[in-house]
């Protein structure tokens, strides 16, 4: 596939580069300032364009004049905080809009199946389903990384149908020297893959505790593993079986956690 990579130059964006082009496909890298992108990953990319994500028309743009019928979303600015602002808000929702359009483009004003863009948004690991009821598992989460509580709704207002989308909600990224590579990973949803009730013993809060232990320790990968997941699943181009799904990494069943 072509694939536009917003957010190229960030540490998610820089793994995808690397596993999409090793992946054969062909890569379109988006950053703000292409002078500070490494030279070793521009010349992995079929192009490297600077542009601003907030921006929809310069998406739509670069998703035209490069005929992506990919994206991935790793750009955008994530504060720890729940009282500092971000603009992911406005990229996740001009990534969104302008993949519909140019869909809508290419079948001369109707979405036809296979003229969508196959989009992978990231948000985190709140957005995954609780284990124990039908909320989301930020209910059982310290307010870190409150963002992804506003961009991900809007996913879940977009049909497949416009945009043929999945998300990745990823617990902490490492790179691929941490220790954290030593423990292998596996991808799956809506509920992290082989989640355990550890601390559920604790009175009162037992989940929270428990929630917030899967994240560290359970559910913490790296940047090369979720792009390599993203890369393999582009293989599928829109027959991925997990359009419209939520997936996210846990450690493989039986395997042990770095932390205990
Ligand atoms: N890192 C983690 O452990 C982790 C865990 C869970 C979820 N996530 C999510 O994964 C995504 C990627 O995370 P990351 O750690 O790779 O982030 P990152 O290293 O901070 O990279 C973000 C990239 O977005 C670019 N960007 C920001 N605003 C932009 C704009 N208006 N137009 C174009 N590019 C813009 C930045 O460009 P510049 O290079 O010019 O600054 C940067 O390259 C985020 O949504 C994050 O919330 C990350």
């Amino acid at each position: 596939m072509r694939i536009l990579v917003i957010g190229a130059n960030g540490r998610l964006g820089r793994a995808c580069v690397a596993s999409l082009s090793a992946n054969s496909h062909s890569v379109i890298a988006l950053v703000r300032d292409a002078a500070n992108f490494p030279p070793t990953l521009s010349d992995r990319c079929a192009a490297v364009i600077e542009a601003d994500a907030r921006n929809k028309d310069e998406i739509a743009s670069a998703l035209r004049d490069h005929r992506c019928d990919g994206v991935v979303q790793a750009g955008g600015y994530t504060p720890f905080w729940v009282w500092q602002t971000s603009n992911l808000p406005l990229v996740f929702a001009a990534t969104l809009d302008a993949a519909e359009a140019v869909a809508r483009e290419r079948g001369d004003g109707v979405i036809l199946p296979d003229k969508r863009i196959r989009a992978w948004m990231i948000c985190d690991l709140g957005m995954m389903d609780s284990p124990w009821d039908d909320k989301l598992l930020w209910h059982y989460l310290p307010p870190m990384f409150p963002i992804h509580r506003t961009t991900f709704p809007t996913l879940a207002e977009r049909p497949t149908e416009a945009v043929a989308w999945s998300v990745m909600c990823p617990a902490m990224m490492q790179p691929s020297d941490h220790k954290v590579a030593a423990y292998e990973t596996e991808f799956g949803g809506p509920t992290v893959p082989n989640w355990r009730d550890t601390f559920l013993w604790i009175p009162l809060l037992g989940k929270y505790i428990n929630a917030f232990f899967m994240g560290w320790a359970y559910m913490t990968t790296t940047y090369d593993r979720v792009a390599n997941f993203l890369a393999e699943d582009f293989n599928r181009g829109l027959d991925s079986p997990i359009v419209g799904q939520k997936v996210g990494p846990g450690r493989v069943a039986g395997g042990k956690a770095f932390w205990f």
